[in-house]
Protein backbone atom coordinates (compact mmCIF):
# COMPACT_ATOMS: atom_id res chain seq x y z
CA UNK A 1 0.00 0.00 0.00
CA UNK A 2 1.59 3.59 -0.62
CA UNK A 3 1.63 5.99 1.88
CA UNK A 4 -0.83 8.55 1.90
CA UNK A 5 1.94 10.90 2.71
CA UNK A 6 4.01 10.17 -0.88
CA UNK A 7 3.03 13.01 -3.13
CA UNK A 8 4.25 14.26 -6.64
CA UNK A 9 7.40 15.64 -5.41
CA UNK A 10 8.22 12.30 -3.13
CA UNK A 11 7.44 10.49 -6.07
CA UNK A 12 9.38 12.88 -8.45
CA UNK A 13 12.74 12.02 -6.07
CA UNK A 14 11.95 8.68 -5.73
CA UNK A 15 11.10 9.19 -1.44
CA UNK A 16 8.14 7.70 0.60
CA UNK A 17 7.93 10.96 2.81
CA UNK A 18 8.09 14.78 2.26
CA UNK A 19 10.60 15.36 5.35
CA UNK A 20 14.05 16.83 4.40
CA UNK A 21 17.30 17.36 6.62
CA UNK A 22 19.93 19.01 5.92
CA UNK A 23 23.38 18.06 8.07
CA UNK A 24 26.82 17.76 8.71
CA UNK A 25 26.80 14.47 9.08
CA UNK A 26 27.13 11.92 6.63
CA UNK A 27 25.67 9.48 9.18
CA UNK A 28 22.69 11.97 9.58
CA UNK A 29 21.92 12.67 6.01
CA UNK A 30 22.31 8.46 5.31
CA UNK A 31 19.79 8.34 8.15
CA UNK A 32 16.94 10.65 7.15
CA UNK A 33 17.32 8.97 3.67
CA UNK A 34 16.79 5.15 5.53
CA UNK A 35 13.92 6.73 7.27
CA UNK A 36 12.13 7.33 3.83
CA UNK A 37 12.91 11.31 3.66
CA UNK A 38 15.83 13.13 1.86
CA UNK A 39 18.59 13.57 3.54
CA UNK A 40 21.50 16.20 2.44
CA UNK A 41 24.80 16.32 3.31
CA UNK A 42 25.75 19.67 3.75
CA UNK A 43 29.54 20.18 2.26
CA UNK A 44 30.39 23.97 2.77
CA UNK A 45 32.84 22.85 5.56
CA UNK A 46 34.71 20.18 3.35
CA UNK A 47 38.06 20.61 1.11
CA UNK A 48 37.49 19.22 -2.38
CA UNK A 49 38.84 15.80 -1.84
CA UNK A 50 37.72 15.47 1.69
CA UNK A 51 34.21 16.08 0.04
CA UNK A 52 34.89 13.26 -2.35
CA UNK A 53 35.53 10.77 0.22
CA UNK A 54 32.64 12.01 2.32
CA UNK A 55 30.05 11.71 -0.62
CA UNK A 56 31.81 8.28 -1.31
CA UNK A 57 31.27 7.38 2.44
CA UNK A 58 27.79 8.52 2.23
CA UNK A 59 26.59 6.59 -0.85
CA UNK A 60 27.81 3.01 1.08
CA UNK A 61 25.97 4.10 4.24
CA UNK A 62 22.49 4.78 1.93
CA UNK A 63 23.48 2.73 -1.45
CA UNK A 64 19.55 1.83 -1.65
CA UNK A 65 17.69 5.62 -1.45
CA UNK A 66 18.83 8.78 -3.21
CA UNK A 67 20.62 11.05 -0.66
CA UNK A 68 21.73 14.92 -1.84
CA UNK A 69 24.97 17.36 -1.06
CA UNK A 70 24.32 21.07 -0.52
CA UNK A 71 27.44 23.64 -1.04
CA UNK A 72 27.41 27.11 0.05
CA UNK A 73 27.96 29.30 -3.33
CA UNK A 74 28.02 33.47 -2.41
CA UNK A 75 28.62 35.55 -5.82
CA UNK A 76 31.53 38.69 -5.11
CA UNK A 77 34.05 36.43 -3.71
CA UNK A 78 37.73 36.73 -5.34
CA UNK A 79 38.48 34.50 -8.11
CA UNK A 80 41.83 32.98 -5.81
CA UNK A 81 42.29 33.74 -2.18
CA UNK A 82 45.11 32.47 -0.47
CA UNK A 83 45.14 32.24 3.27
CA UNK A 84 48.42 34.41 3.36
CA UNK A 85 46.53 36.92 1.32
CA UNK A 86 43.59 37.18 3.63
CA UNK A 87 45.24 37.31 6.70
CA UNK A 88 47.13 40.03 5.68
CA UNK A 89 44.04 41.95 5.04
CA UNK A 90 42.80 41.61 8.33
CA UNK A 91 42.75 44.36 10.65
CA UNK A 92 45.21 44.46 13.44
CA UNK A 93 42.15 45.46 16.25
CA UNK A 94 40.20 42.59 15.25
CA UNK A 95 43.26 40.36 15.51
CA UNK A 96 43.45 41.56 19.17
CA UNK A 97 40.14 41.14 19.96
CA UNK A 98 40.06 37.55 19.13
CA UNK A 99 43.44 37.10 21.10
CA UNK A 100 41.79 38.94 24.00
CA UNK A 101 39.39 35.98 23.48
CA UNK A 102 41.73 33.28 23.75
CA UNK A 103 43.24 34.81 26.95
CA UNK A 104 39.92 35.61 28.02
CA UNK A 105 38.53 32.24 28.43
CA UNK A 106 42.32 30.38 28.17
CA UNK A 107 41.84 28.64 24.77
CA UNK A 108 45.05 26.53 24.64
CA UNK A 109 45.78 26.78 20.53
CA UNK A 110 44.89 24.33 18.03
CA UNK A 111 46.68 21.44 17.62
CA UNK A 112 44.44 20.41 14.31
CA UNK A 113 42.76 22.30 12.05
CA UNK A 114 39.08 22.75 10.63
CA UNK A 115 37.50 24.42 7.69
CA UNK A 116 38.19 27.89 8.18
CA UNK A 117 42.01 27.48 9.65
CA UNK A 118 43.04 25.88 6.66
CA UNK A 119 40.95 26.90 3.77
CA UNK A 120 39.95 30.18 2.18
CA UNK A 121 36.31 31.16 0.73
CA UNK A 122 37.25 32.12 -3.28
CA UNK A 123 35.54 30.91 -6.45
CA UNK A 124 38.42 28.37 -7.07
CA UNK A 125 37.78 26.36 -4.21
CA UNK A 126 33.76 26.61 -4.97
CA UNK A 127 34.73 25.30 -8.50
CA UNK A 128 36.18 22.24 -6.57
CA UNK A 129 34.01 20.98 -4.22
CA UNK A 130 31.08 21.73 -7.40
CA UNK A 131 33.36 19.39 -9.24
CA UNK A 132 33.57 16.80 -6.39
CA UNK A 133 29.33 17.39 -5.92
CA UNK A 134 28.50 16.92 -9.29
CA UNK A 135 30.92 14.25 -10.06
CA UNK A 136 29.75 12.07 -6.89
CA UNK A 137 26.66 10.38 -8.55
CA UNK A 138 24.39 11.83 -5.03
CA UNK A 139 20.70 12.22 -6.79
CA UNK A 140 20.54 16.23 -5.48
CA UNK A 141 22.64 19.15 -5.77
CA UNK A 142 21.32 22.20 -3.13
CA UNK A 143 22.96 25.31 -3.32
CA UNK A 144 22.26 27.11 -0.35
CA UNK A 145 23.59 30.19 -0.22
CA UNK A 146 23.87 32.06 -4.22
CA UNK A 147 22.20 30.05 -7.12
CA UNK A 148 25.36 30.39 -10.51
CA UNK A 149 23.59 29.75 -13.24
CA UNK A 150 26.51 27.71 -14.77
CA UNK A 151 26.49 25.45 -11.48
CA UNK A 152 23.09 24.38 -11.68
CA UNK A 153 23.20 23.44 -15.24
CA UNK A 154 26.23 20.99 -14.64
CA UNK A 155 24.46 19.81 -11.71
CA UNK A 156 21.07 18.88 -13.99
CA UNK A 157 23.68 17.38 -16.92
CA UNK A 158 24.64 15.06 -14.81
CA UNK A 159 21.09 14.26 -14.06
CA UNK A 160 20.90 15.68 -10.38
CA UNK A 161 17.91 17.32 -9.03
CA UNK A 162 18.56 20.90 -8.53
CA UNK A 163 17.20 22.54 -5.40
CA UNK A 164 18.05 26.49 -4.17
CA UNK A 165 17.17 27.78 -0.43
CA UNK A 166 15.58 31.37 -0.68
CA UNK A 167 14.76 33.70 1.75
CA UNK A 168 12.54 35.98 -0.32
CA UNK A 169 10.56 36.11 -3.41
CA UNK A 170 13.22 38.35 -4.90
CA UNK A 171 15.21 35.21 -4.14
CA UNK A 172 13.19 33.19 -5.40
CA UNK A 173 12.55 34.43 -8.88
CA UNK A 174 16.14 34.71 -9.05
CA UNK A 175 16.46 31.06 -8.66
CA UNK A 176 14.05 30.19 -11.25
CA UNK A 177 15.97 32.34 -13.52
CA UNK A 178 18.87 30.57 -12.86
CA UNK A 179 17.39 27.09 -13.56
CA UNK A 180 16.84 25.84 -9.84
CA UNK A 181 14.02 23.04 -9.95
CA UNK A 182 13.28 23.19 -6.32
CA UNK A 183 12.76 25.37 -4.04
CA UNK A 184 13.32 25.62 -0.22
CA UNK A 185 11.54 28.82 0.87
CA UNK A 186 13.52 29.11 4.36
CA UNK A 187 11.99 31.40 6.57
CA UNK A 188 13.83 34.07 9.52
CA UNK A 189 12.67 31.19 12.29
CA UNK A 190 15.78 29.25 10.19
CA UNK A 191 19.19 28.18 11.68
CA UNK A 192 22.16 28.88 9.89
CA UNK A 193 22.09 32.08 7.09
CA UNK A 194 18.56 33.64 7.07
CA UNK A 195 16.81 36.80 6.06
CA UNK A 196 14.54 38.66 7.77
CA UNK A 197 11.09 37.10 6.65
CA UNK A 198 9.22 34.35 8.77
CA UNK A 199 8.49 31.00 7.48
CA UNK A 200 5.00 31.71 7.71
CA UNK A 201 4.71 34.66 5.82
CA UNK A 202 7.53 33.48 3.26
CA UNK A 203 6.10 29.84 2.01
CA UNK A 204 2.78 30.97 0.49
CA UNK A 205 4.36 34.14 -1.05
CA UNK A 206 7.11 31.97 -3.04
CA UNK A 207 4.46 28.71 -3.97
CA UNK A 208 2.61 31.69 -5.66
CA UNK A 209 6.24 33.14 -7.28
CA UNK A 210 7.42 29.39 -7.82
CA UNK A 211 4.08 28.99 -10.48
CA UNK A 212 3.54 25.20 -10.47
CA UNK A 213 7.53 23.82 -9.39
CA UNK A 214 7.76 22.18 -6.13
CA UNK A 215 8.34 24.47 -2.96
CA UNK A 216 9.29 23.25 0.60
CA UNK A 217 9.11 25.16 3.77
CA UNK A 218 12.04 25.38 5.64
CA UNK A 219 12.76 27.15 8.81
CA UNK A 220 11.06 26.73 12.79
CA UNK A 221 9.86 23.96 12.04
CA UNK A 222 10.31 20.94 14.80
CA UNK A 223 6.86 19.32 14.71
CA UNK A 224 4.67 17.08 12.93
CA UNK A 225 2.16 19.52 12.52
CA UNK A 226 4.32 22.35 11.13
CA UNK A 227 5.37 19.42 8.37
CA UNK A 228 1.17 19.13 8.03
CA UNK A 229 1.46 23.26 7.91
CA UNK A 230 3.69 23.63 5.34
CA UNK A 231 1.45 21.52 3.27
CA UNK A 232 -1.54 23.82 4.01
CA UNK A 233 0.45 26.62 2.92
CA UNK A 234 1.10 25.17 -0.19
CA UNK A 235 4.58 23.44 -0.05
CA UNK A 236 5.23 19.93 -0.97
CA UNK A 237 7.71 19.35 2.29
CA UNK A 238 9.76 20.32 5.08
CA UNK A 239 13.30 20.95 5.29
CA UNK A 240 14.78 20.66 8.57
CA UNK A 241 18.39 21.38 9.59
CA UNK A 242 18.24 21.91 13.83
CA UNK A 243 16.04 19.24 15.03
CA UNK A 244 18.79 16.69 13.46
CA UNK A 245 21.71 18.10 15.84
CA UNK A 246 20.06 16.68 18.35
CA UNK A 247 20.33 13.16 16.89
CA UNK A 248 22.88 9.97 18.51
CA UNK A 249 24.12 9.92 14.91
CA UNK A 250 25.42 14.11 14.67
CA UNK A 251 27.91 12.62 17.76
CA UNK A 252 27.88 16.50 18.95
CA UNK A 253 30.34 17.53 21.80
CA UNK A 254 28.53 16.63 25.10
CA UNK A 255 28.64 20.25 26.30
CA UNK A 256 27.45 21.52 22.89
CA UNK A 257 24.41 19.02 22.92
CA UNK A 258 22.96 20.16 26.32
CA UNK A 259 23.55 23.60 25.67
CA UNK A 260 20.82 22.92 22.65
CA UNK A 261 19.18 21.08 24.97
CA UNK A 262 18.86 23.71 27.48
CA UNK A 263 17.88 26.24 24.88
CA UNK A 264 14.70 27.93 23.77
CA UNK A 265 13.70 29.20 20.94
CA UNK A 266 14.62 33.02 22.55
CA UNK A 267 17.82 31.78 23.15
CA UNK A 268 19.46 31.86 19.19
CA UNK A 269 20.43 35.23 17.72
CA UNK A 270 21.03 36.58 14.28
CA UNK A 271 24.78 37.38 14.09
CA UNK A 272 27.62 38.66 11.06
CA UNK A 273 30.28 37.07 14.08
CA UNK A 274 29.77 33.37 12.73
CA UNK A 275 30.62 34.02 8.80
CA UNK A 276 30.38 37.44 7.82
CA UNK A 277 26.65 37.08 6.82
CA UNK A 278 23.74 37.10 9.30
CA UNK A 279 23.49 33.90 10.53
CA UNK A 280 20.97 32.60 12.94
CA UNK A 281 23.12 30.24 16.26
CA UNK A 282 22.34 29.34 19.88
CA UNK A 283 23.67 32.12 21.84
CA UNK A 284 27.05 31.61 23.62
CA UNK A 285 29.76 34.04 24.91
CA UNK A 286 31.36 34.11 20.99
CA UNK A 287 27.92 35.66 20.22
CA UNK A 288 27.80 37.98 23.22
CA UNK A 289 31.52 39.18 22.87
CA UNK A 290 30.56 40.44 19.45
CA UNK A 291 27.57 42.53 20.78
CA UNK A 292 29.75 43.86 23.57
CA UNK A 293 29.95 47.80 23.71
CA UNK A 294 33.49 48.56 21.90
CA UNK A 295 33.66 45.04 20.39
CA UNK A 296 34.60 45.52 16.54
CA UNK A 297 32.24 44.94 14.04
CA UNK A 298 32.35 41.74 12.21
CA UNK A 299 34.18 41.55 9.02
CA UNK A 300 32.76 40.37 5.83
CA UNK A 301 32.75 36.86 4.67
CA UNK A 302 35.14 35.10 3.95
CA UNK A 303 37.33 37.53 6.41
CA UNK A 304 35.59 36.80 9.39
CA UNK A 305 35.81 32.99 9.70
CA UNK A 306 39.90 33.79 8.59
CA UNK A 307 39.84 35.70 11.48
CA UNK A 308 38.00 33.22 14.02
CA UNK A 309 39.05 30.14 12.44
CA UNK A 310 41.87 29.14 14.65
CA UNK A 311 40.02 30.13 17.99
CA UNK A 312 36.76 28.36 17.20
CA UNK A 313 39.20 25.23 15.76
CA UNK A 314 40.66 25.39 19.29
CA UNK A 315 37.51 25.65 21.10
CA UNK A 316 35.74 22.72 19.68
CA UNK A 317 39.10 20.80 20.08
CA UNK A 318 39.42 21.68 23.69
CA UNK A 319 35.75 21.89 24.40
CA UNK A 320 36.08 25.43 25.76
CA UNK A 321 32.24 25.21 26.99
CA UNK A 322 31.29 29.39 26.79
CA UNK A 323 32.34 29.62 23.24
CA UNK A 324 30.99 26.77 22.14
CA UNK A 325 28.00 27.31 19.75
CA UNK A 326 26.30 25.87 16.34
CA UNK A 327 24.07 27.39 13.96
CA UNK A 328 20.30 26.55 15.19
CA UNK A 329 17.00 27.93 14.44
CA UNK A 330 14.10 28.89 16.89
CA UNK A 331 13.04 24.95 16.22
CA UNK A 332 15.58 24.46 18.93
CA UNK A 333 12.49 24.34 21.29
CA UNK A 334 11.64 20.77 20.43
CA UNK A 335 15.40 20.02 20.87
CA UNK A 336 14.82 17.96 24.02
CA UNK A 337 16.80 14.78 23.81
CA UNK A 338 20.05 13.01 21.62
CA UNK A 339 17.63 9.91 19.97
CA UNK A 340 18.57 8.05 16.60
CA UNK A 341 17.45 9.89 13.14
CA UNK A 342 14.97 7.27 12.96
CA UNK A 343 13.02 8.14 16.06
CA UNK A 344 12.60 12.07 15.22
CA UNK A 345 11.60 10.76 11.80
CA UNK A 346 9.17 8.44 13.59
CA UNK A 347 7.54 11.00 15.57
CA UNK A 348 7.37 13.41 12.86
CA UNK A 349 5.50 11.48 10.67
CA UNK A 350 3.34 10.51 13.57
CA UNK A 351 2.37 13.72 14.71
CA UNK A 352 2.27 14.88 10.73
CA UNK A 353 -0.62 12.08 10.11
CA UNK A 354 -2.35 13.56 13.54
CA UNK A 355 -1.96 17.06 12.42
CA UNK A 356 -3.95 16.32 9.13
CA UNK A 357 -6.19 14.01 10.50
CA UNK A 358 -7.45 16.39 13.23
CA UNK A 359 -7.86 19.06 10.00
CA UNK A 360 -10.64 16.91 8.42
CA UNK A 361 -13.23 17.82 11.02
CA UNK A 362 -13.24 21.12 9.48
CA UNK A 363 -14.30 19.84 5.92
CA UNK A 364 -17.01 17.69 7.34
C1 LIG B 1 23.80 23.54 12.08
C2 LIG B 1 23.22 24.08 10.81
C3 LIG B 1 24.02 24.22 9.70
C4 LIG B 1 23.49 24.66 8.48
N1 LIG B 1 24.29 24.72 7.39
C5 LIG B 1 23.75 24.93 6.19
C6 LIG B 1 24.52 24.77 5.02
O1 LIG B 1 25.72 24.49 5.07
N2 LIG B 1 23.90 24.96 3.83
C7 LIG B 1 22.56 25.27 3.74
O2 LIG B 1 22.04 25.37 2.64
N3 LIG B 1 21.81 25.46 4.84
C8 LIG B 1 22.38 25.28 6.05
N4 LIG B 1 21.59 25.40 7.18
C9 LIG B 1 20.17 25.78 7.05
C10 LIG B 1 19.29 24.54 6.77
O3 LIG B 1 19.47 24.13 5.43
C11 LIG B 1 17.80 24.79 6.98
O4 LIG B 1 17.29 25.65 6.02
C12 LIG B 1 17.44 25.32 8.35
O5 LIG B 1 18.13 24.59 9.33
C13 LIG B 1 15.94 25.22 8.57
O6 LIG B 1 15.53 25.78 9.78
P1 LIG B 1 15.62 25.00 11.20
O7 LIG B 1 17.06 25.11 11.59
O8 LIG B 1 14.73 25.76 12.09
O9 LIG B 1 15.20 23.59 10.95
C14 LIG B 1 22.13 25.01 8.40
C15 LIG B 1 21.32 24.91 9.55
C16 LIG B 1 21.85 24.46 10.74
C17 LIG B 1 20.97 24.36 11.94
Amino acid sequence: MTDPLTNNLCTRLGIRVPVFGLAHRIEVAAAISRAGGLGVYAAARDGPSELEHKLRGLRQLCPDHPVGVDLLLPTGLPEHNTRESVAAALPQSHRDFVQELFARYQVPQATRGNFFSQYVRSQALFEEQVEAAVASGVEVFAAGVGTPPGVLRRARDAGQHTIALVGSVRHAQKALDAGAEILVAQGYDAGGHTGPIGTFTLVPQVVAAAQGQPVIAAGGIGTGAQVAASLALGAQGAWLGTLWLGTREHELPPALAAKLINARSEDTVITRAHSGKPCRVVRSAFSDEWERRGAPEPLEMPFQQALTGELLAAVEEHAIEPLMYEAAGQSVAWLRDIEPVANVMERLLRETRMALRSLTRYTE
